[in-house]
């Protein structure tokens, strides 16, 4: 069933474990995440990008397309469909496209202006029983070949805005999208634990979640973190198992060729992935 994400963190922030949020690109790799919730009875976050959305030909039919999956595969644990990093329109359209849970990363905009724009999407979201998250602090990462190593949030403004009513927050502590660095200097947890002391109980948001070590992302649960976005780690192990399809010549023998059958490998290479960050977040058994 489709949910707000919500209760879904509320329950994890207290049974200190995390949910995971994948992002989905296509059919496949929908139908992969759904399949292995359900088989491992977690709960389970459909993240969206704005880019993911137009690509699968804007989120009205993103939306028609979860629901009818969750319908036929008979998904009996919770989702959310949530907007990944939305800019403000971009919430206005995943709110209107009928998504359970948006995003809107306002980090990039001076605090006043942060501010403003949650307080009203805030606002909409609680008329129409959505659930909203928000950010504070950039989330670093790959833009035009050069790594930007994550910022570290301020925990009197992740504190003004959580204030405002949003249900999970968002913050930098040095994290950041795609693949690590070798010379990155991991998570603070100081700065972690000084947001933490600030927010309460308010569910935090780890992004980034592709290759941090299970040890920091157990810290990270204790400290307050419920839910964790993946997306690159999803992306590498459906590339490297449609490569080994491709390299060992597959497509090429009787009809391999057949997009169901190419598309198999990384499908199921994706559920293996999944399934691993489900056991690693505590997730497992808590739908
Ligand atoms: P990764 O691609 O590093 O896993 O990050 C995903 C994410 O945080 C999406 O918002």
């Amino acid at each position: 069933m489709l949910v707000t994400a919500k209760e879904m963190l509320e329950k994890a922030r207290d049974g200190k474990y995390a949910v995971g949020a994948f992002n989905i690109n296509n059919l496949e790799w929908t139908k992969s995440i759904l399949l292995t919730a359900e088989e491992l009875r977690s709960p389970v976050i459909l993240g969206v990008s704005e880019g993911a959305g137009k690509y699968m030909t804007g989120f009205k039919t993103v939306t028609a397309m979860v629901k009818a999956m969750i319908e036929e595969l008979k998904i009996t644990v919770p989702v959310a469909l949530h907007l990944d990093h939305g800019t403000y329109e971009g919430c206005l359209k995943c709110i209107e496209a009928g998504f359970s849970s948006i995003m809107f990363d306002g980090s990039h905009y001076p605090i006043e202006e942060n501010v403003e724009k949650t307080k009203e999407l805030v606002a909409i979201c609680r008329e129409k029983g959505m659930s909203i998250e928000a950010e504070v602090g950039s989330i670093g990462g790959e833009e035009d070949g050069v790594v930007g190593m994550g910022e570290c949030a301020d925990p009197d403004e992740c504190k003004r805005i959580a204030d405002l009513g949003i249900d999970m927050l968002a913050a930098g502590i040095g994290n950041i999208h795609g693949k690590y660095p070798a010379n990155w200097q991991g998570l603070s947890f100081e700065t972690l634990a000084a947001i933490q002391e600030k927010v309460g109980n308010m569910p935090l948001v780890l992004h980034g979640g592709t290759g941090i070590p299970e040890d920091m992302i157990k810290k990270a649960i204790s400290l307050g973190v419920a839910k964790i976005n993946v997306n690159t780690e999803c992306q590498l192990s459906f590339a490297a198992a449609t490569r080994e399809y491709i390299e060992a010549g597959k497509d090429q023998q009787g009809k391999g060729y057949d997009p169901r059958k190419l598309l198999a490998p990384g499908a199921e290479a994706i559920k293996q992935t999944v399934k691993e960050k489900m056991e690693m977040f505590g997730s497992v058994g808590k739908a």
